[in-house]
């Protein structure tokens, strides 16, 4: 049976409930591409349930295709805008930790608007997070990481935490392509107090 999320409507919240056969605490991964890290994590951790969010079709048909390969009963995809996604159709308080690595970058100056992590994304990853749940973000381009930095300095209700050696580990398929051509991975995680 395909991962890949049916939506039945696309204004009423996603119950998670409804998405897996067995309740586990739950992950999210924006921009989860064809799942060089979700596959992956998915695989080392039978004991929660995760999301993956993309809006490029054969991307993400090449992780389902992968990740029922492999069996996962833990994998829910959802091909649609992850803004629209955070804003309205992710339920309150649901996700222990939200990935997103390698974002799309952005880098001509009248682009920047685009990028997804900015001064409203705070407040859209506190709506969806549970108490103590972690925001981990990854690029390979300073000037967004930069802005990252920035984008978290006025949430207060979040704090820089440390990321776990065996997640950074983890690598994606970007991440993989950037540190072979020299580019080191930049990266941090956010806690929301409780
Ligand atoms: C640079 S790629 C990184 C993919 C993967 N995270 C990795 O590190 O290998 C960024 C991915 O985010 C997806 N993406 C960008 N903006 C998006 C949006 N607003 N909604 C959903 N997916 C988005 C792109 O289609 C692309 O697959």
């Amino acid at each position: 049976m395909s991962l890949l999320h049916e939506f039945e409507s696309v204004t009423e919240p996603l119950r998670l409930e409804e998405l897996f056969p067995v309740t586990h605490p739950a992950e999210l991964e924006i921009g989860c591409g064809d799942g060089g890290f979700l596959l992956e994590w998915a695989t080392r951790h039978p004991k929660k349930n995760f999301i993956g969010v993309e809006r490029l079709l054969g991307r993400i048909r090449k992780l389902d295709k992968k990740g029922r390969r492999a069996e996962l009963t833990n994998l829910h995809l959802l091909r649609f805008e992850a803004r629209y996604l955070l804003q309205y159709l992710l339920p309150d308080h649901a996700f222990d930790a939200v990935h997103i690595y390698f974002p799309d970058p952005w880098p001509k100056d009248k682009h920047r608007r685009h990028r997804l992590i900015g001064e409203h994304f705070p407040e859209l990853a506190r709506r969806i997070l549970l108490p103590n749940g972690i925001v981990h973000l990854r690029t390979d381009d300073p000037a967004y990481f930069e802005q990252m930095q920035e984008s978290f300095l006025p949430a207060k209700y979040f704090s820089v935490t440390e990321t776990p050696v065996e997640l950074a580990n983890v690598t994606t398929e970007f991440e993989r392509q950037w540190n072979e051509e020299g580019k080191p991975t930049l990266r941090v995680s956010y806690r929301l107090e409780k």
